[in-house]
């Protein structure tokens, strides 16, 4: 071991897990499997908010929200205008989380905080826990909303006007729960920004290596298509005269995955995640269906080929319907590949080298708030293997402790070494 290593306590990071994904748990009602719901900015994600500020100032940090309701807490280095390392993710989830996806990076950058103390280590750099609004984007439909907005990639007032199924804007979710900063969420740049993940999938667990050296995170795409068909009686309406948007949507759906199976397209990955059939009843033709799109790809121009080839294929069904069904295509949210620092996925291999913990490199199926920070300074990111194939965003999610206390070593162990 080099003589700089960092290893924390393990024990302690764990319960800290485990205290945080009780605020928002569930029970699955099937499996009986206990998960977490915590959309963004939702009573349980505001309990989980003020639960981590009441960590942060445990620790003696200065904290600070910002307009989008970004929270960073802040340990002073000893040069008072040294730009920070940044230790950040995101604690609000999906639906049918597990309890480790965002809240390892957060809840991770405080222990390494609380590391630092017990071993009295001052930086020259400060160094700032972050979590940002918003990341998976599945409340008001743009992902990394929070961190897009420190990074300048969506205007603030944009954000704030976005919308949830109910009508609410972010803007006043942000108010009502008192996370509606007096501070200006665009972020100068970082002297570094380190997040540390599960990296919900099943490379790592496959090959035995205990770290990721992530490489960077694929594009994504969102989009959101109406299918406006006809409306009509169940039994009285013709098969032959339909203009039915149920079934319109389903040939979307078979379409989307044969376009990934057929490998025209690179890598894509495609879901349709949300679909709705309206008006919903069992002896109604659905004239009108919206679904959800969401497109994976490493490679941006086999993206841009397969949203072309989508949006062609939506034509044709068009086109065969003679004008009884249309299809309007709405922009969520569209982000591009992004290759992490290379100096930083040096330091990151260094760290796992120096600490003895096996590591291989791999790019990031997920999005993350790394990507949007990797736009206005070095960002880098570690993978932590989860169990059960490295399932995520299912209650089944499960990374073990000695897997994610080796993640912070290294967090720690990076972040000391940059802020030193
Ligand atoms: C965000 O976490 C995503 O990859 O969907
Ligand atoms: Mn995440
Ligand atoms: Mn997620």
């Amino acid at each position: 071991m080099g003589d700089d290593v960092i290893t924390v306590d393990g024990d302690r990071l764990w319960r800290s897990l485990m205290e945080l994904a009780r605020i928002g748990a569930y029970t699955d009602k099937r499996t009986g499997l206990v998960g977490v719901n915590r959309l963004a900015l939702t009573d349980a994600d505001a309990a989980a908010r003020r639960q981590v500020i009441a960590w942060m100032e445990a620790l003696g940090l200065a904290v600070r929200i910002d307009a989008v309701g970004n929270v960073y807490g802040r340990r002073d280095g000893t040069d008072p205008g040294a730009a920070p390392v940044i230790l950040g993710s995101h604690i609000d989830s999906v639906a049918t989380a597990g309890a480790f996806d965002g809240c390892l990076g957060v809840l991770g950058g405080l222990e390494v905080v609380r590391r630092l103390d017990e071993l009295g280590i001052a930086t020259t750099h400060p160094v700032e826990v972050a979590f940002f609004t918003e990341e998976e984007g599945v409340r008001f439909r743009t992902d990394m909303l929070g961190s897009a907005v420190a990074a300048r990639r969506v205007p603030l007032d944009e954000a704030l006007a976005l919308t949830d199924r109910d009508g609410a804007t972010l803007g006043a979710e942000l108010a009502r729960h008192g996370f509606d900063g007096p501070d200006d969420p665009v972020l100068a740049p970082p002297h570094a920004y380190l997040e540390c993940h599960i990296e919900q999938g099943p490379v790592l667990a496959a090959g035995g290596e205990e770290i990721g050296v992530v490489t960077g995170v694929q594009g994504i795409s969102w989009q959101e298509v109406t299918l406006d068909g006809r409306f009509g009686h169940a039994g009285a309406t013709p098969t032959e005269r339909r203009a039915d948007a149920g079934l319109a949507a389903a040939r979307a759906v078979v379409h989307l995955r044969a376009m990934a199976d057929s490998g025209a397209f690179g890598e894509l990955r495609a879901t349709v995640g949300g679909l709705h059939l309206h008006p919903g009843l069992p002896n109604v033709v659905p004239g009108r269906a919206t679904f959800t799109i969401d497109l994976r790809n490493p490679d941006d121009a086999a993206m841009d080929r397969a949203e072309a080839a989508f949006a062609a294929f939506l034509h044709d069904l068009e086109a065969e319907h003679d004008g009884r069904l249309t299809a309007t295509t709405q922009r969520l949210a569209l982000t591009r590949a992004v290759d992490f620092d290379e100096g930083l996925r040096g330091a990151v291999a260094a760290a796992a080298d120096d600490l003895g913990y096996s590591r291989r490199s791999l790019r990031s199926g997920a999005g993350h708030d790394a990507q949007e920070l990797a736009h206005i300074g070095r960002a880098a990111m570690i993978f932590v293997p989860g169990e059960h194939e490295g399932i995520s965003h299912n209650p089944r999610e499960y990374s073990t402790p000695e897997a994610c206390r080796r993640g912070i070593d290294v967090l720690a162990t990076v972040a000391v070494r940059l802020a030193r």
